[in-house]
């Protein structure tokens, strides 16, 4: 019999509960080497010979399982009573690899984690020495996740990132066994999907003339026009992609605030009859724009048109949850119009609080009558929330608390934990530095189920996800910085089954990182360095914002 021990010192990240390393020489990955793949298990065996099979340039061909060339197998199968995302890994003498997963899902995840078991090299593109066979150790591990909802949001708003480097960010997130990406598409600042029935969107929406550079305080802008966009096959390209890597996408069109850039696109969106929204142009500062959506049927037709649009491109089979932001929604604007007025005496509504809770479940009664389930900001819980909605908890954990005790789903993600714009360090070589202090190990010590929670609401805890907002991450390498080495951190809390918050060993997981590094570097992730920035990542004198006190895991 077997016995599975908890694994002492091992490289994995995120770590795998249970490991039985009986040292090396299990098995060596050659140009004999062959893949069987069971039917359901493509997508990984597709993505191994990208992968693995290009980083030690071998065919990594199709092949049978039969005994006598069981050792120089990789075997991908299909077990249901593992749990779903759930895989076990064996290799040997004489066995090869042998994945099992609950699910497609579980065979990737254990997939990733044969990678990290062959070494930094099999992180690379392409091959850097002569090659020759890559040797596994003995091994047997078997993991699951603790959470369904593995996530990172990336605004591509603030800075539009081209559709190669989101990628890129699929496969680093498929690296750390992360399954959600939740795509920030628009904002006052720009419009970055293709909607065809209302082009202007992107013609005008998704390009402003200048931007400020660093955070409000700085008083230097980038004179540079910025911007860019998706088209509709960008977008399906970047949702297959996804797909093949297990991962869902969860759309954000944002409503009814931070919405500047749809109406300098499109003037009529906006409160008309307060300001003069023909000249308003897509937003070149950070904040909160006063200028908020109108209440009208004009826009709801319009935003009707463009969740159309959106549904198509973002199938229900990968993309069950629409999100429609809903959060710092200004009311100054609505309180000084006639027409929203006129709409909250028309509605019976007893304020402008309640103008926004009746126009987030107008599409949630839309979303749900087309078979999708609506998640916004924790703003959406004011004022009453449709059954079936979800809430990502933002302004710390008291949204996601309510939420889930009223029985709704809740992702945490809490800013004060996990805004990854956030600084890393108090020190002051931190590059645009903003908020919080939120290092490496703050990040491994977040929690995201407090305490107190009722046991129905415990249930209601879907997982949790890191959010990158980009207003002073310019290009891929600034978001590279503000993101790593702090997602690995991440990624174990969402995927481990980890200890509390005070007990969790963040000495090993250091250790564990010594080796993370290195794949990281074969990767070319532009992570921050343990030791502080490399002269490239300095932004000498530009402003950010002042550290924030609050301690954090509060
Ligand atoms: C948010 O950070 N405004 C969701």
């Amino acid at each position: 019999m077997h016995h599975l021990v908890p694994a002492p010192v091992r490289t994995h990240i995120p770590a795998p509960p249970h490991t039985d390393d009986q040292g090396p020489n299990g098995f060596l990955l050659g140009p004999s080497t062959t893949i069987s793949a069971q039917p359901g298990t493509e997508t990984t065996e597709r993505w191994l010979r990208a992968t693995v099979g290009a980083a030690y340039g071998l065919p990594l061909a199709p092949g049978p399982a039969d005994a006598e060339r069981a050792g120089h197998t990789v075997r991908l199968r299909l077990d249901p009573a593992l749990e779903p995302e759930g895989y076990r890994l064996r290799t040997g003498p004489g066995l090869g690899v042998e994945i099992t997963g609950g699910s497609p899902a579980g065979v990737f995840w254990g997939a990733q984690t044969l990678r990290q078991l062959l070494g930094p090299e099999a992180f690379r593109s392409a091959p850097v020495g002569p090659g020759g066979p890559s040797a596994l150790p003995v091994a047997e591990i078997e993991d699951s996740p603790r959470f369904p909802w593995r996530g990172l949001m990336l605004d591509v708003s603030r800075h539009f990132l081209p559709k190669d480097d989101v990628l890129r960010y699929l496969d680093l997130l498929a690296a750390h066994k992360l399954n959600v990406f939740h795509f920030h598409l628009t904002d006052d600042q720009g419009w970055r999907v293709e909607i065809r029935r209302h082009p202007r969107l992107t013609e005008a929406g998704a390009w402003r003339a200048r931007t400020k550079y660093g955070h409000r305080a700085s008083d230097l802008w980038d004179e540079t026009p910025h911007g860019g966009y998706y088209t509709q096959d960008d977008i399906r390209e970047i949702v297959a992609y996804a797909a093949a890597r297990h991962i869902q996408v969860v759309p954000e069109i944002d409503i009814p605030g931070h919405s500047q850039a749809a109406i300098s696109a499109y003037p009529e969106l906006g409160n008309t009859d307060v300001i003069d929204t023909s000249t308003l142009p897509v937003w070149d500062n950070w904040g909160v724009s006063p200028n908020v959506l109108a209440p009208t049927d004009t826009v709801l037709r319009f935003y009707e048109g463009v969740f159309e649009e959106i549904l198509d491109l973002f199938p229900a089979d990968t993309s069950p949850f629409i999100h429609v932001g809903g959060d710092e929604c200004p009311k100054d604007q609505w309180k000084e119009s006639a027409t929203a007025q006129a709409r909250i005496a028309e509605l019976g509504l007893a304020d402008e609080k309640e103008l926004q809770s009746w126009f987030i479940r107008h599409f949630d009664s839309w979303l749900s009558a087309r078979g999708r389930r609506l998640i916004g900001w924790d703003e959406i819980l004011e004022g009453g929330l449709a059954e079936g909605a979800a809430v990502s908890s933002w302004r710390g954990y008291a949204g996601g608390v309510a939420a889930a005790e009223a029985g709704h789903d809740v992702v945490m993600c809490p800013e004060q934990q996990v805004y990854l714009d956030h600084r890393q360090h108090g020190g002051t070589d931190e590059p645009m530095p903003i908020g919080y202090v939120r290092t490496l190990e703050d990040v491994y010590r977040f929690e995201p189920v407090p305490p107190g929670l009722s046991d129905a609401a415990v249930r209601h805890i879907l997982g949790t996800q890191a959010n990158v907002w980009t207003e002073v991450m310019q290009n891929r390498a600034r978001v590279d910085y503000q993101v790593f080495p702090r997602l690995a951190a991440f990624a174990e809390v969402a995927w481990s089954r980890l200890p509390a918050p005070a007990e969790r060993d963040f000495a090993g997981f250091e250790r564990r990182m010594a080796s993370h590094y290195a794949r990281l570097d074969a990767l070319g992730v532009g992570y921050r360095p343990p030791g502080g920035p490399l002269p490239g990542q300095l932004r000498p004198g530009v402003l950010g914002r002042p550290i924030e006190g609050t301690p954090p895991n509060v």
